[in-house]
Formats: C-alpha cells, sequence, structure tokens
C-alpha cells in the first residue's frame, strides 16, 4: 500500500530543509521496500502571494487524506506586518493545519549529540546525557482562546487582549498522552503551568493529579511553575524526562531548549492526533524553527532539524523505527565527521550536510 506524503515546504528556509528531509525519506524507501508518494503543496506567505490564503481548502483536503505531513517554516517580514484580524487559522497555514486536523499533542525531543556536546551554549557536563521530551499542547490555550482583539474600550483606550482557556477535556487528552509517553519511558513526568496566577494553570494541574493517581500510578508526575522551569532546563536538565505544558509555554520553553542541543536547527517535532478508526493517526512532522530570513536563499540552512523530523514521521507516522534510527545514525556519523552548518560552527551548507547524511545512510 503506497503511503501519501504531502509536503508543504512554506517560506524562507522552509522549502530548504523540507527538500532535504524529504531526499532522506525517498533514499530510504527505495531500499527498503516502502512505497511512498509524495505530494507538493504551497503554504504560508508562499501560498498567501499566490491566492489571498495562507493555505487552501484543496491543501488542507489533501492533508486530512495524507498518511503524513512534512512541513518547513511559515512566515517572515512581508506577511508578518500584513494587518490581518479574524481567527488565527485564517492568519497562518500551520495554525489551521493544527486546529483542524486536532494534531494537540507536540513531541519536541531534546536529545544533543555527543559530537556536538561541546558546540552547546551549556557546559557539555550539563547536557551530556540529556534525554527529555517537551509535550506541548497544541490546539488550545492562549492561541484560541476567545476573546481577543485590538479594541477602544469603555475607559477610552485601545486595549489588545488575549484569551487563555482549557477545557477539561482538552487537558485530560494532552494528559493521557503525556502519561502514556513517560511510562514507555523513564516513568517521570513533570507537569509546568502557571497555577500562582492562572486559573487555568490551576485546572491544568488539578486534572494531571487526577489522571495521574487514577490511571498512571506507576508514572512520578511532578509540578513546576513555568519561570522555575525555564531555570530548571538550564540548571540541570538531566532530571527531566517528559515534560508536558499548555501552548505558549511549550513553545518558548523548546526554544529554549534547544540550545542544549547546540543549535535551534537540531531540533525536530511530531503534531499528533488521534488515531483514526483505521488505526492511522494523523501527524505533521516539522522542525521546531521558523523560515529564518536572516540567512534564507543562501543555502546555509541546517536541515538536520528536518531530517530529524522526517525520522519521526518514520516512527510515528509509517510505523518504522528501525528506519528512523538509520538516519539518527546517518545523522551522528555527520557531525563526528565534523561535517555542519555554520550555527553550529561549522563552514558546510545544506547540500554538503545533506550530502554526507545520504552518504551514512
Ligand atoms: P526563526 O526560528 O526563524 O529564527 C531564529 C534564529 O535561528 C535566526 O537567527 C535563524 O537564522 C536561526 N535558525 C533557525 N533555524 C535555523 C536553521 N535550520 N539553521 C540555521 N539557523 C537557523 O525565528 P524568528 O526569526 O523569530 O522567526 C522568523 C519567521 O518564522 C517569523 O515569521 C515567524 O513567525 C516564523 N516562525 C515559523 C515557525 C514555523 O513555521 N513552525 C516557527 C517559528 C517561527
Ligand atoms: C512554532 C512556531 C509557531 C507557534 C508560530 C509560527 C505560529 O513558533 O511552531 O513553534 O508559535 O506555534
Ligand atoms: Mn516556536
Amino acid at each position: 500500500m503506497t503511503r501519501q506524503i504531502l509536503v508543504l515546504g512554506g517560506d524562507g528556509i522552509g522549502p530548504e530543509v523540507t527538500a532535504a528531509a524529504e531526499r532522506v525519506l525517498r533514499i530510504l524507501a527505495g531500499r527498503h521496500k516502502l512505497a511512498l508518494a509524495f505530494e507538493h503543496a504551497l503554504v504560508g506567505g508562499a501560498c498567501y502571494d499566490a491566492t489571498g490564503l495562507f493555505i487552501t481548502d484543496a491543501t488542507m483536503a489533501k492533508a486530512k487524506a495524507a498518511d503524513a505531513i512534512l512541513f518547513g517554516a511559515e512566515g517572515g517580514p512581508k506577511w508578518d506586518s500584513l494587518e490581518l484580524t479574524g481567527p488565527p487559522e485564517t492568519r497562518s497555514g500551520l495554525t489551521r493545519l493544527r486546529r483542524e486536523l486536532e494534531l494537540y499533542a507536540n513531541l519536541r525531543p531534546i536529545r544533543p549529540f555527543e559530537a556536538l556536546l561541546a558546540h552547546s551554549t551549556l557546559k557539555p557536563e550539563i547536557v551530556r546525557g540529556v534525554d527529555f521530551m517537551i509535550v506541548r499542547e497544541l490546539c488550545g490555550g492562549i492561541y484560541f482562546g476567545e476573546p481577543r482583539g485590538i479594541e477602544r474600550k469603555g475607559d477610552g483606550l485601545l486595549h489588545g487582549f488575549d484569551t487563555q482557556d482549557y477545557s477539561e477535556p482538552e487537558i485530560e487528552r494532552i494528559a493521557h498522552a503525556s502519561f502514556a509517553l513517560a511510562r514507555s519511558r523513564r516513568r517521570k513526568l513533570c507537569s509546568v503551568d502557571k497555577a500562582n496566577v492562572m486559573e487555568s494553570g490551576i485546572l491544568w494541574r488539578r486534572t494531571l493529579t487526577r489522571i495521574g493517581e487514577r490511571d498512571y500510578p506507576e508514572v512520578e508526575l511532578s509540578h513546576l511553575y513555568v519561570d522555575n522551569a525555564a531555570m530548571q532546563i538550564v540548571r540541570n536538565p538531566r532530571q527531566f524526562d517528559v515534560i508536558v505544558t499548555d501552548n505558549l509555554f511549550g513553545d518558548i520553553l523548546s526554544d529554549g531548549a534547544a540550545m542544549i542541543t547546540g543549535s535551534l536547527g537540531m531540533l525536530p517535532s511530531a503534531s499528533l492526533g488521534t488515531p483514526r478508526p483505521d488505526g492511522r493517526r494523523p501527524g505533521l512532522y516539522e522542525p521546531v524553527h521558523g523560515s529564518a530570513p536572516d540567512i534564507a536563499g543562501q543555502g546555509l540552512a541546517n536541515p538536520l532539524g528536518a531530517i530529524m523530523s522526517a525520522a519521526l514521521l518514520l516512527t510515528h507516522g509509517l510505523g518504522r523505527p528501525d528506519l528512523a534510527q538509520i538516519v539518527e545514525r546517518a545523522v551522528a556519523r555527520t557531525l563526528e565527521a565534523g561535517i555542519a552548518t555554520p550555527d553550529l560552527g561549522g563552514k558546510a551548507g545544506t547540500g554538503e550536510v545533506l550530502a554526507a547524511v545520504i552518504e551514512a545512510l
């Protein structure tokens, strides 16, 4: 059975890094009798310029039908400054995909490669052996809460406002995803919130505690306030196994945690929904970084976050963790050979890193 992969490169370095990830997938598919069909479509600013929308209904339909989506990045100065109104789904293709496909569980693994320990901005003895997963809730919270807007209010002043809103079922499903993941790892789950200030944080903490006591007694649950969590991640990142947190905190903590690995360009992610009746699980795979307008079009982008996202696609989207391991080993060998892009202190371009990974596959 042929598996359909929808490739949405997007803007800036997005298409540069998804092209590299697709090459890796095509080579593995050819060698291991995996029938893959790739289709490409516009998303983000590139799509807006062509159609006036950040993603079209036709592309949404393809995304829903695909076995997996390989995503690059969207956005850039040209589109970020547009004065758009309306719900977030109409202002970003990525946000619409996450919301309509209900990709609520965003997995962001933080695992530095041995060859890059000295390149982390933290000391090698702090980052050696780090292996944790940030589970970011991706379909709720302040990204989507209503009301939101910029309006003149009764005091005569202009207000910009957003709403952090989580329903109990939204917290429950991300809790189950995180506990189940922790149970398959080192059985430690740290829930991160701001329950000392936010009502949504109180419900978050209460729900995590209830579900843990009821359904996952073998998992050790702890709680941190997000400000302390940010500090703990740089103080002693080895203490963590799985971290679960809301949409906004997860966004911020993962970019910070990226520097454990040496570069934001190294971090992959998988955004997963609930398995469909036929057992297939909707999933979008993308590097954590953005479109990097400062280096776009120069052939300097680090493709490894995208290539490692393809590895997550092999595991979660195609049920081939064995092939994902081949990709990870090839990336490790490339880095051991000292072949890296400038964000990692190297001199290689995107193409040279890709060539080295392919050589090592
Ligand atoms: P960014 O992640 O694009 O870049 C931050 C810094 O990291 C830049 O200096 C960039 O050069 C560097 N960087 C990022 N990825 C890299 C890679 N693969 N190789 C080498 N260096 C890399 O964040 P930003 O500058 O805040 O945002 C730029 C645009 O991207 C904005 O429009 C933003 O909204 C968008 N964005 C999109 C996504 C996404 O599509 N998932 C994620 C983050 C930001
Ligand atoms: C990410 C990005 C997105 C987010 C933006 C581009 C909407 O920063 O995927 O981490 O904030 O979720
Ligand atoms: Mn982000």
